[in-house]
């Protein structure tokens, strides 16, 4: 059992962030439930890395849907705390009341006893071993309020290509791709930028391959409607991919944002 006087959970990894990085899943984040009708909009941002920049940004769209959201980064490394606070310092004082930064691993040791409504862990877990995913969500998940939603995911340097799961007690309830349109090749692209629990399964035979596959080939027979843009040509192979029997769980409003979210027992591995 955890409690105060122990250690951070998990270790450090690289602090590598960046402005506008994960406006993707803040998007997605604002938009859920689980925010939108929390008693308290309390949200956990961790991880946040090298500089407050991302959680700052998080704070700034959620409060566009609750104006009264509170967010608490943690950190395992104890300097970025530091650098963290010295920056949160700069901020107007509507900000500096309702962002803290402390230290702390997966456990998230919050003050008296609060529960967070949201979780995001984002390019957390990518420098984990496979193995230590089960035992990090768990510890995540235990401290959730009822309700309250874990968004683990992973994105690229500027945040073009993304994905995550949606996990809520017991286990993973959606998979998200998110894909910046414009400068969209083949969705594949997202192979090298999936959460952990899927990236070393990204071969035949699974899920996860199987699915990537079927998007990859929708869009390239979907093709001829490039020439009215990316957009509708996602929307198109999206509709072929469900289809084709994938339970996607959104419709066309997303899908023009190169955003799919599919039941996650599809995608998971065998
Ligand atoms: C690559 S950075 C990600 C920063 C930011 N979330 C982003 O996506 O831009 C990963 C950060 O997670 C921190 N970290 C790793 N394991 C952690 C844990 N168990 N608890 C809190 N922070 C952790 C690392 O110290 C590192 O600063």
């Amino acid at each position: 059992m955890w409690d105060a006087r122990s250690m951070p959970i998990g270790h450090v990894t690289r602090g590598t962030t960046g402005t506008n990085r994960l406006r993707r899943v803040d998007r997605w984040i604002a938009a859920l439930p689980a925010l939108r009708t929390a008693d308290d909009p309390l949200v956990v941002d961790l991880g946040y890395g090298a500089s407050a920049t991302t959680a700052l940004e998080l704070r700034a769209r959620l409060a566009r849907v609750r104006p009264d959201v509170r967010v608490h980064g943690f950190e395992i490394e104890p300097e970025r705390v530091r650098v963290a606070r010295a920056q949160l310092e700069r901020e107007p004082a509507a900000v500096r009341e309702r962002v803290r930064f402390d230290v702390g691993g997966f456990e998230m040791p919050l003050p008296r006893g609060e529960r967070p409504a949201v979780v995001r862990a984002f390019n957390v877990l990518r420098q984990y071993d496979e193995s230590e995913v089960h035992d990090a969500w768990e510890t995540m998940l235990g401290r959730l309020a009822p309700g309250g939603v874990l968004v683990e995911g992973t994105c690229n340097e500027v945040g073009r290509v993304a994905s995550w799961f949606d996990v809520e007690a017991p286990g993973p309830r959606t998979f998200t791709i998110s894909l910046h349109l414009g400068s969209l090749d083949s969705p594949l692209v997202v192979a090298e930028r999936l959460p952990k629990t899927l990236i070393h399964h990204n071969v035949p035979g699974e899920p996860i391959h199987d699915y990537l596959r079927a998007l990859d080939d929708a869009w390239r027979r979907e093709a001829p409607r490039g020439t009215f843009g990316a957009r509708q040509r996602f929307v198109a192979a999206a509709e072929r991919v469900r289809d084709a029997g994938w339970p996607l769980v959104d419709g066309p409003r997303r899908w023009r944002l190169g955003e799919l979210t599919v039941r996650a027992e599809a995608v998971l591995p065998h």
